[in-house]
């Protein structure tokens, strides 16, 4: 860890959420969990807002909720090398549907998927789905980072009355942009996140109970986005260097997993100029260069 530290000083915090901005860019932990076993290291007590980790939970939720077709007839599976933020896209598309479910413009036609009969009830089932995948119930939402983000949606705004026009996003714009603002809201430690990347790895089964929180198939589904689109417009180079199936979000934080049930929960704020936390990155990278955890190595292939 601290041979990697000094890559963070090569980033620079998000500050287009300005609560993003009272984050330590000197904060640095990471978790790696399989079975009952935790190893730790750095500040893994810090809390920090998942942000776009979330992408791969409500992808989950709502494939759990519509099934594969319903999903993909509104995003699709492609990865793209245009930033998480674009707009650019969706016009070129026709039909117009976002390219993927982890650039913004997919996850909010994902969110705007869930089931729920308000607001409240559909951020309600988000974050019990999220207590169980953690196996931590006090996982809350940080309000002023969701105030903060409220703020400053008109990106994320506009490409949901985009969306809305073209027919792809149903439904209420203001509300489907609160829940995404709220998933993306909640507060998480390395634990919570190795513990999910742990489940996604183990095929959908929590590694300690053996219980099937999510089906396989799906599983199998955020894994592949994982490697495909993941790290944004950075996942191929990632996949080539790192070769872990991984999800960032623009606090810092870094979720990946590996086919053998790790899951790796990394937080570092400083981010590289494609939006992913510059030490989390290298940190994944220098781990998997010495343990050969690529699954893209021929030992690792399942
Ligand atoms: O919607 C947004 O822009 C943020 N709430 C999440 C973006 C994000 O985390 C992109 N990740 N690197």
């Amino acid at each position: 860890m601290n041979a990697i530290q000094p890559a963070s000083k090569s980033g620079t915090l998000a500050s287009y959420i300005p609560a993003l901005l009272d984050a330590d860019p000197e904060a640095f932990g990471c978790v790696i969990y399989k079975g009952e076993s935790f190893i730790e290291a750095g500040r893994t007590k810090d809390r920090f807002t998942l942000q776009s980790v979330s992408k791969i939970v409500s992808l989950a939720l709502a494939l759990m909720d519509q099934g594969e077709e319903q999903v993909f007839s509104r995003v699709g599976m492609e990865p793209t090398g245009n930033p998480f933020h674009t707009i650019q896209a969706l016009e070129k598309e026709k039909p117009s549907k976002p390219l993927n479910p982890m650039i913004n413009a997919g996850a909010l036609v994902v969110t705007s998927l869930l089931e729920g009969n308000s607001g409240e009830e559909t951020i309600g089932r988000f974050l019990a789905f999220l207590h169980e995948l953690t196996g931590n119930p006090s996982i809350h939402i940080c309000e002023k980072t969701a105030a903060s983000e409220r703020k400053h949606a008109d990106l994320n705004r506009s490409l949901c009355y985009f969306l809305k026009s073209h027919g792809v996003l149903k439904g209420d714009v203001e509300g489907t942009l609160d829940i995404y603002i709220n998933q993306c809201s909640v507060l998480m430690t390395c634990r919570d996140l190795a513990r999910i990347g742990s489940i996604i790895g183990n095929e959908g089964r929590d590694p300690e109970t053996g219980r099937g929180i999510l089906p396989p198939r799906i599983a199998k589904i955020i894994t592949t986005f994982m490697v495909t689109c993941g790290m944004y417009n950075a996942s191929g180079s990632f996949a080539i260097k790192a070769g872990i199936p991984a999800k960032s979000g623009v606090s810092g934080a870094l979720l990946g997993c590996l086919p053998d049930g790790t899951g790796i929960g990394v937080y570092s704020p400083p981010l590289d100029e494609k939006g992913n936390s510059a030490a989390g990155v290298r940190l994944l990278e220098t781990l998997s260069e010495k343990y050969d955890l690529s699954i893209f190595s021929s030992q690792n292939r399942v």
